[in-house]
């Protein structure tokens, strides 16, 4: 028999399976009111302006479309991506941009390229699933930074100190790893006090900033805020930030296709990485993407992803308000932007324990430790407000409402409830 365990290499055994995908198989039942994806909502999808960009792409260039492409990207993407950013005040050339098969390509990448194995990367404490895995299958490591009571940004002090530590005990840090708008899973938006102070740490320590954006256009409410990659440029400019972005939140996510900003030598490391990977990022759907956004109706689409998810955050912090019980130690955060919101419990409720009660009750969400490195908080969940319908967010508010309730009133009237501090 083939001891396959001896065969893989150590990346490979040191990959793991993403929690949430595989929760996520439990919550696609069709009965199930689902707050646990992050998938943007599809009737806003502009399916009949998709259909013709693709049309004209196979009446004007056909056999270009086709066929292999550049490691690069298509110039005709490339040319509308760079409008695209400079309409948002970001100064780009060619060489500061590579197309790319999604974020989640970028972000398998960046390790690839950074990290020795026992490396670290600071990111915050909770952070995106998608990058811990990408960081462990690389053999890196995390050192998590908890986010300040204001959720504005990280705890600067608990970085410093952190940070220090971690040098002191001989590890080798190589980048910071922050997605400043809207963040997986909290919502959190970084102030603009923040950022800078994040950049400044930065150009102190050497250190590189990876700053994931997938939901920066996603903003509902307040003022946009330059995003790190501009502050660098708008200061010393000593192009320190490689930025992330894609398609997946502002259009459709099938497409697949997503763009890394970042200094010339940085982008021929990523190309030489990508050229091992798949050679180059879909063709058609580059040439697609780029007849589309060629009719300037992304703008105009935002704006209606915007207003939909507005509406429907609204409506479920109104739900959470109306149905969840009033308690000082249950709470959630306010998202000015982006998908997600993410709601604090009673520090005894453990919501991997409380996953199965929900799903009983047909409602799903995802479980807060999945986002930690290491140190989980387990009694939180990260609830996504942009799939769902008006109907079912109040049904799967409600019902949750329950499951949490049921919860807390066990843990009161049960032997520790009546001991523990928590329960008085
Ligand atoms: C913070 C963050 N980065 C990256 C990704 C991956 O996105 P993509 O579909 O572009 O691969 C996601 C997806 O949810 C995300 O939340």
């Amino acid at each position: 028999m083939l001891d396959l365990d001896s065969l893989y290499s150590k990346n490979a055994n040191n990959m793991k399976k993403s929690v949430i995908r595989e929760l996520l198989k439990l919550t696609q039942q069709p009965d199930i009111i689902s707050f646990a994806g992050g998938l943007p909502a599809p009737e806003l999808f502009p399916v009949e302006e998709l259909r013709q960009a693709a049309d004209r792409v196979f009446t004007g260039s056909p056999k270009k479309a086709l066929q292999y492409g550049t490691t690069e990207g298509e110039s005709e993407l490339k040319a509308e991506l760079i409008k695209f950013e400079e309409r948002q005040g970001v100064k780009l050339g060619k060489d500061n941009l590579l197309v790319v098969s999604a974020s989640q390509q970028a972000l398998d990448m960046v390790p690839k390229i950074f990290m020795d194995p026992g490396d670290y990367c600071i990111a915050g404490s909770p952070t995106y699933v998608g990058t811990i895995q990408a960081v462990q299958s690389y053999q890196g490591r995390v050192l998590g930074v908890p986010f300040s009571p204001e959720n504005d940004g990280f705890d600067l002090v608990e970085l410093e100190k952190r940070y220090a530590r971690a040098l002191r005990d001989g590890k080798r840090v190589k980048f910071v790893y922050v997605i400043p708008d809207f963040q997986n899973p909290t919502g959190i938006c970084w102030s603009l006090e923040k950022r800078k102070a994040l950049l400044a740490f930065a150009y102190r320590h050497d250190l590189l900033i990876v700053e994931d954006s997938p939901y920066r256009e996603i903003r509902f409410l307040g003022e946009t805020l330059p995003s790190i990659y501009q502050l660098d440029q708008q200061s010393e400019d000593r192009q320190i930030v490689v930025n992330l972005k894609t398609f997946s939140k502002i259009l459709i996510p099938g497409a697949r296709v997503g763009w890394i900003m970042a200094r010339p030598e940085i982008i021929a490391k990523f190309v030489i990485a990508k050229q091992a990977m798949d050679l180059c990022t879909n063709v058609f759907a580059q040439m697609w993407l780029a007849e589309y956004l060629k009719t300037g109706k992304i703008y105009d689409h935002v704006k209606e992803i915007n207003a939909n998810y507005r509406e429907k955050r609204n409506f479920m912090v109104e739900m959470l308000e109306k149905y969840m019980p009033k308690r000082f130690d249950l709470g959630w955060t306010r998202p000015e932007g982006g998908l997600f919101l993410w709601i604090s419990l009673p520090s005894y409720i453990d919501t991997e324990k409380l996953l199965p009660k929900a799903l009983e009750q047909k409602v799903a969400y995802v479980i807060g430790s999945a986002f930690y490195f290491d140190e989980p908080e387990h009694n939180a969940m990260r609830l996504n407000f942009s799939y769902a319908s008006r109907e079912q967010i109040e049904a799967g508010v409600q019902r949750l409402a329950k499951v949490i309730s049921d919860e807390i009133a066990l843990h009161d009237s049960g032997p520790r409830g009546q001991t523990s501090p928590e329960g008085l």
